[in-house]
């Protein structure tokens, strides 16, 4: 039987774009009850009254910086209290992204640690901040947001094909640690989308962001949105492990369909 969402508490992080935004009104639309967090509250603010507005039974929010430990501390609390006796049914670790694109030689250390700090240590301190929460044996599912960074590796990616490769080491060994608990945990890893995620990689400069979809039928925030519902939606037996989404005009990384 699939498992309904309804009147269940999901936590997605990153909720206050892309992704994490779409993913807000697509559990919204299945009448899940939400808890939104990310730095920038006032568009949280704008999500989480969307996802009402698409049928979510709550939608919470709350300033989130998963590069801070004691951010994640103050943020779980909230959860608790929010919760109550309850449990958390699906965490979302979706907050991440790529900062900036220059070769090893001349990478900078403030982009290497922010992708490091948000991609892989925010992605773990959220999970073992919020495990607690989580009940055993009901369909819980704890959904990383990989990449396809993760599997192939390119020039001028080297830490963000790090930063996702530690994503699906970490979901594979947390499967493991997990097992016989019930809790369900998978990984998404996307391609090509179009999101804000270019505009934070090149630091704001919309025009070069903009070229990297130029000619091309990339994904959208919905696409995945819709993906991470089928997953969170299977029977509570049913695990999916791995998934990978890329656009049709996408073969492999750095080998994509423009049309002139
Ligand atoms: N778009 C793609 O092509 C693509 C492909 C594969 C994987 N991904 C992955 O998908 C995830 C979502 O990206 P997106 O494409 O939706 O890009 P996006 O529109 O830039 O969204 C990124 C989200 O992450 C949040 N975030 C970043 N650092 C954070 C931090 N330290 N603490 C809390 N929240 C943080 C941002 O919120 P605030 O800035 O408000 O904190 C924002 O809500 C990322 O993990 C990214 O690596 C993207």
């Amino acid at each position: 039987m699939k498992t309904s969402l309804r009147g269940k508490w999901v936590l997605v992080t990153g909720a206050s774009s892309g992704f994490g935004a779409a993913a807000a009104r697509a559990f919204g639309a299945e009448g899940a009850k939400l808890l939104l967090g990310a730095r920038r509250v006032d568009r949280l603010e704008q999500v989480a009254a969307e996802s009402k507005k698409a049928g979510a039974l709550e939608s919470q929010f709350h300033e989130l910086d998963v590069a801070k430990t004691r951010s994640v501390e103050r943020f779980v609390g909230w959860v608790r209290e929010k919760i109550g006796r309850e449990g958390l049914h699906l965490l979302i670790n979706n907050a991440g992204g790529a900062h900036g694109v220059e070769t090893v030689a001349e990478g900078k250390d403030a982009d290497w640690e922010a992708m490091i700090q948000s991609n892989v240590l925010g992605l773990l301190r959220m999970t073992r901040a919020a495990l607690p929460s989580m009940p055993r044996d009901a369909g819980a599912m704890i959904i990383n947001i990989g990449s396809v960074a993760g599997h192939t590796a390119y020039e001028g990616g080297s830490v963000y094909c790090a930063a996702k490769a530690g994503e699906l080491q970490i979901t594979r060994a947390l499967r493991l640690e997990l097992l016989g608990t019930g809790i369900r945990v998978g990984t998404v890893d996307p391609g090509l989308a179009e999101t804000e995620f270019s505009i934070v990689r090149y630091k704001g400069d919309a025009a070069k962001a903009k070229k990297v979809y130029e000619g091309t039928h990339p994904l959208t925030a919905e696409d995945i949105a819709e993906t991470l519902v089928w997953v969170a939606t299977r029977p509570a037996h049913v695990n999916i492990d791995e998934l990978i989404i890329k656009p049709v005009d996408q073969a492999a990384i750095g080998k994509v369909f423009r049309r002139t």
